[in-house]
């Protein structure tokens, strides 16, 4: 889960690194009102800021310095409901005014490649650092971290040092990447990204624009993490199917696929979207869902509610193996499931079982015989049925 600049900023200012005071509004009104409050602490000046989970906001006119209350909510005016990038602003900060001497860069993420930790560190931040990144990779040191010992004093000296800060803000920005290392560490991040890191004039050290992507696997020890959803933008099916506790993740095709092992469920995606070349309209996987070893018919039938719920799925694809949950468990789940729905399944869905039991399972699946269900025997036969049935409907 990425957060928005203004959590980002609560959630380093709870772990000690040096943020400025900011607070969020959604409307022009409610932008004036914090502009008083925090622009009395910084004589006046406020920034206001678009809330949008992109980056390059500088760039697209999202950030504004202003210096005056009535400054602050002409721009609100204007920024609230802008489009960047094809996020539209919901939320301002208005943040206290730097007086900015230098903008450096500060990241600590996830590199899976290398099954370690990425420190990269610039002395040339701001809103170009991606070209720097490109035209003077030397600019910017990459230090790997390694995740049992993390960034403790001597490595956020090693990275200060590779990145080449002056003498006189080394100590302090050594100081300032161990406690987002701490942000990293304590909060199960994948990414902690501070682009600028300032220099004021009067030579403090401070955090002024945060992205930090969660590690949502790690959300069950974090249950402070629920309240830093963003409700009203998710995706109302992944909304519902995180409800019910399912692996449901939307996607932009006609084919919805339901099969249980995430290994399975991601090559299932492959042979549709491959089977899919062949016919017209080239359908693709509507979404991935995982249900998991236990598909049972309550499981079963919550999974095929969620995905006929997609107004896109031409057809649905079920692909399972059966193991410790034999193929005629699932066979009499996939029909309890549709009695279950009644009316509900209207869209045709092919089956292929393997595994555990598959003859028994298969049997069952003839017996009930059902008008919309077709049985394959194999896992290619079974993706080009179904894409061919998604371009026909
Ligand atoms: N509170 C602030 N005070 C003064 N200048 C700011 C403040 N916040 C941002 N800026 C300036 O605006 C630029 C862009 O803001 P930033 O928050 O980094 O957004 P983005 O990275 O999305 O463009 C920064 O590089 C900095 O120069
Ligand atoms: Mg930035």
């Amino acid at each position: 889960m990425d957060l928005f600049e203004y959590q980002a900023r609560d959630v380093f200012e709870a772990h000690g690194v040096p943020v400025l005071d900011g607070a969020v509004a959604e409307t022009v009104e409610e932008a004036r009102a914090a502009a008083e409050t925090i622009g009395a602490k910084s004589g006046g000046v406020v920034v206001v800021k678009a809330q949008v989970k992109t980056g390059g906001r500088g760039k697209a006119g999202g950030v504004k310095v202003a210096k005056s209350v009535d400054e602050a909510a002409a721009a609100a005016e204007q920024i609230l409901g802008m489009d960047i990038k094809g996020h539209t602003v919901h939320k301002v900060m208005i943040a206290q005014g730097a007086q900015i001497a230098e903008e450096y860069y500060f990241s600590v993420l996830l590199d899976r490649a290398n099954r370690s930790y990425l420190a990269m560190a610039s002395k040339e931040g701001g809103m170009e650092i991606e070209q720097l990144a490109v035209e003077r990779p030397e600019a910017l040191a990459r230090i790997a971290v390694d995740p049992i010992v993390g960034i403790d004093a001597a490595k956020a000296a090693e990275i200060v040092d590779a990145a080449g800060f002056d003498a006189d803000v080394k100590d302090e920005i050594a100081r300032v990447i161990q406690k987002l290392w701490d942000v990293y560490r304590e909060e199960d991040a994948t990414l902690v990204e501070v682009n600028p890191l300032v220099k004021t004039v009067d030579g403090s050290i401070i955090a002024l624009d945060g992205k930090v992507t969660l590690d949502g696997n790690a959300d069950f020890r974090h249950p402070a993490h629920e309240a830093l959803e963003d409700k009203a933008s998710a995706d109302p099916l992944e909304a519902a199917a995180k409800e019910k506790g399912l692996n449901y993740v939307k996607l932009d095709g006609s084919v919805g696929i339901i099969g249980n092992g995430a290994g399975l469920v991601m090559s299932t995606l492959d042979v549709v979207a491959y089977a899919g070349e062949e016919f017209p309209g080239e359908p693709k996987p509507a979404n991935f869902l995982d249900i998991g070893g236990g598909a049972s018919a309550e499981v079963m039938a919550n999974g095929l509610h969620i995905i006929l719920g997609d107004p896109q799925v031409k057809s649905v694809f079920v692909n399972v193996f059966g193991g410790i949950t034999a193929c005629d468990a699932v066979a009499n789940g996939i029909v309890g499931a549709l009695k279950a729905l009644g009316d509900e399944a209207t869209k045709p869905l092919v089956v292929r079982l393997d595994g555990n039991n598959v003859e028994e399972g298969r049997r069952i699946l003839a017996e009930a015989n059902h008008p919309l269900v077709t049985i394959e025997d194999t896992m290619d036969g079974a993706a080009r049925k179904a894409a061919e049935l998604a371009a026909a409907n």
